[in-house]
């Protein structure tokens, strides 16, 4: 088979994308567009593609296998449903979409497309959580319970262009109550307990640090999943503070894992069977021998420049191998459904003041 040809839509993000892709044998980057000519022209200088362009459209018929959406948040679910209508497989940035019209849309053209679509849910994808999900197959925390994940990133900077016009993470994000960007912190823990969550409750600090923001500093959603765990996600992109983008905990009736709160910790396990004392934490790293595949323990020069601790390098070349080989994505359209919709629901849930709000199960739409 030739190269999967991909072509990518939106040059920021993209850009990292391109580098990924360009580090494997079996696929290659020939188009890439966005609105701004002169973003376009600033990435081909240094990204090299056959095809440039300004319209979307455009890209769709340009003779490629893949589109790689990322674009602003706001135009996921409607760029994917024009690639899957035309059986272009898509890779797509999260969330998958911003309402729940948009994922029914998405999950419908999904269905009866002969292309996969997948989103780029690279968290799921970094080494420490990888380790802990396999450990969790292998019971290593027993029943697993209680997990917690935390965003908290200060973008502010990113809210206003140089000519001071508000940008979509100002539009999209600070103006909607909600744990609307959810997905980084609720991907990997649910895909460590295999399960969706059945009811979300979500409040709020208040806004103080940008006073004008309709956001809340601080936005808390708990997740009740369908089999009775409890997932405790905090995302906060305004508060003046260090980042923390990868905060992760998890509980079970064996033993626990703590992420580290602060740079320079090391990311620890509490395990019954293994411990020395009741007290005594271990390294997460003692388990890789015996958790994680050769490669994720010592990177190949590839991963070792990639973004997001090597992540966005593992889950590309994961893509790429199931495209090829017809195997199903691992972060198919419903588990990007299911990663996604809590955080649209918890918009009204924090409207109501906090009350339950049931998620609907995607695989009965
Ligand atoms: N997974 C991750 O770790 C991660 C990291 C960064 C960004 N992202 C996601 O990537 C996406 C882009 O983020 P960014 O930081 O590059 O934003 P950005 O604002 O820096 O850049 C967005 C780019 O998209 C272009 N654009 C606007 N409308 C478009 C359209 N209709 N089609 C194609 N391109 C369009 C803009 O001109 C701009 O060049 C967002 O969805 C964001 O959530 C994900």
């Amino acid at each position: 088979m030739d190269k999967l040809k991909i072509g990518i839509a939106g040059t920021n993000r993209g850009k990292h994308f391109f580098e990924d892709f360009g580090k494997l044998n079996d696929a290659e980057v020939v188009a890439v567009m966005d609105p701004d000519k002169e973003a376009v022209d600033r990435f081909c200088k240094e990204h090299p593609v056959m095809h440039a362009f300004t319209k979307y459209e455009d890209l769709l018929n340009c003779d490629i296998d893949v589109v790689v959406i990322a674009s602003p948040i706001q135009m996921h679910a409607q760029q994917a449903i024009l690639a899957l209508n035309k059986n272009i497989h898509v890779l797509s940035e999260v969330t998958a979409a911003t309402t729940v019209e948009d994922c029914r849309a998405l999950l419908q053209a999904a269905k009866k497309s002969n292309a996969q679509y997948m989103m780029a849910e690279n968290y799921c994808y970094i080494r420490e959580n990888v380790a802990v999900r396999n450990m969790v197959e292998a019971g290593v925390f027993g029943k697993i319970y209680f997990a917690e994940g935390e965003y908290l990133h200060n973008v502010t900077y990113l809210h206003y262009d140089k000519h001071g016009e508000a940008t979509w993470r100002r539009k999209e994000i600070t103006t909607k109550r909600g744990s609307v960007y959810a997905t980084h912190s609720l991907g990997p823990t649910l895909d460590w307990f295999n399960d969706r969550v059945k009811y979300v409750n979500c409040l709020g600090s208040g806004s103080h640090t940008v006073p004008e923001y309709e956001n809340d500093d601080s936005t808390l959603m708990l997740c009740r999943t369908e089999k009775g765990a409890l997932i405790n996600i905090r995302l906060d992109m305004v508060s003046n503070r260090p980042h923390n983008m990868g905060y992760y905990s998890l509980q079970g009736t064996k033993g626990c894992y703590e992420s580290p709160r602060v740079p320079g910790e090391e990311h620890r396990v509490w395990l019954k069977d293994y411990a020395a004392s009741s007290e005594k934490w271990m390294s997460l790293s003692d388990f890789y021998a015996d958790f994680l595949p050769p490669e994720l323990i010592h990177f190949p020069e590839e991963a070792k420049g990639s973004h997001h601790w090597g992540a966005d390098y593992f889950m590309v070349k994961e893509f790429v191998q199931c495209i090829r080989e017809n195997k199903p994505v691992k972060i198919d359209i419903y588990k990007a459904l299911e990663f996604t919709l809590p955080g649209i629901l918890s918009e009204e849930s924090i409207r109501n003041g906090g009350t339950p709000i049931e998620v609907p199960d995607v695989h009965t739409w």
